[in-house]
């Protein structure tokens, strides 16, 4: 083993040992950790560095209090209550739980609808870097029958995810997967890449392109925060929209766009 990479074991065992990153993907540490090892003096500089990183791309959505087992139990009861807007309720309570899908719920109610009003059936869905939004599956109107392939970094979260589509009877998988070094490809209707490229742009510039083209979508639903997680607009909306543009650059996509109060979407047809 060569020193670079017995120094990156030792990084990746450092980082998760911290609780809050002891369920994120090993894959994702690693490929942060070796770029942070390049760059710094010391195996301390380039542990700080890596969870700094991990911090920016999916720790500061989460707030250390997710119960994801007390979650689903309630889930689960509700849902056998037959109490329907009891159950509804407390879904969106869970979603307040992650920032992402927290600034989804004034718009929860027309944001799928809108977007996917013009669609043929949708069957199969994809959802990278998914965060809680598996959990807005009751606002989408989908086929009878849907399958539905989600990927994020925590691996308790998607344990979670997963037990909350079998409990609403949707079938299909939520993964761990750092999707910038792996690509789902399988073949979907529709792919969400709901507010996911700023933070795969951060670990690697070229992720965001290669996603976009990469994906096996007829449809592909391209998301932007209009508000920085500390609440002010410091001019993103302009720099993010600017950002897709360049990705689309000398493609024969159709782009359609969208403008909710609180998320810039564009909906691009392959
Ligand atoms: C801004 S949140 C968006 C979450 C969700 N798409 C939504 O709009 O509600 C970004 C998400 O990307 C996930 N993420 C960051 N880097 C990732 C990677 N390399 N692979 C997969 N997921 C990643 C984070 O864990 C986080 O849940």
């Amino acid at each position: 083993m060569s020193v670079q990479s017995d120094q990156l074991e030792k990084l990746v065992e450092t980082v998760l040992t911290s609780s809050k990153y002891k369920a994120v993907s090993h894959d994702l540490i690693r490929s942060i950790g070796l770029r942070e090892l390049a760059k710094r003096s010391s195996l301390k500089e380039a542990v700080k560095a890596t969870k700094s990183k991990l911090h920016q791309v999916g720790g500061a959505y989460l707030n250390d209090k997710e119960d994801y087992a007390g979650w689903l139990n309630e889930l689960e009861r509700l849902f056998h209550s037959g109490d329907q807007d009891a159950f509804l309720t407390y879904v969106q309570k869970v979603m307040s739980y992650h920032a992402s899908t927290r600034e989804r719920l004034p718009i929860l109610d027309h944001f799928y609808k809108t977007i996917l009003a013009d669609l043929p059936p949708v069957h199969r869905i994809l959802d990278v870097a998914c965060g809680f939004n598996p959990l807005t599956l009751p606002w989408m109107p989908l086929a009878e029958s849907v399958e539905y392939y989600a990927y994020d970094i925590y691996q308790d979260m998607l344990v979670f995810l997963e037990r909350f589509m079998a409990l609403i009877q949707v079938q299909g998988q939520a993964q761990v997967c750092d999707i910038i070094q792996s690509c789902p490809t399988t073949e979907v209707d529709v792919a969400f890449v709901l507010k996911a490229l700023p933070c795969l742009e951060q670990v690697d510039k070229s992720a965001g392109s290669e996603l976009l083209h990469r994906i096996n979508a007829k449809y592909v639903v391209v998301s932007f925060p209009v508000h920085s997680l500390g609440g002010r607009m410091k001019g993103m909306e302009a720099n993010y929209e600017a950002r897709f543009w360049a990705l689309v650059e000398g493609t024969k996509w159709e782009i359609k766009r969208f403008d909710f109060a609180t998320e810039l979407v564009f909906l691009i047809k392959k």
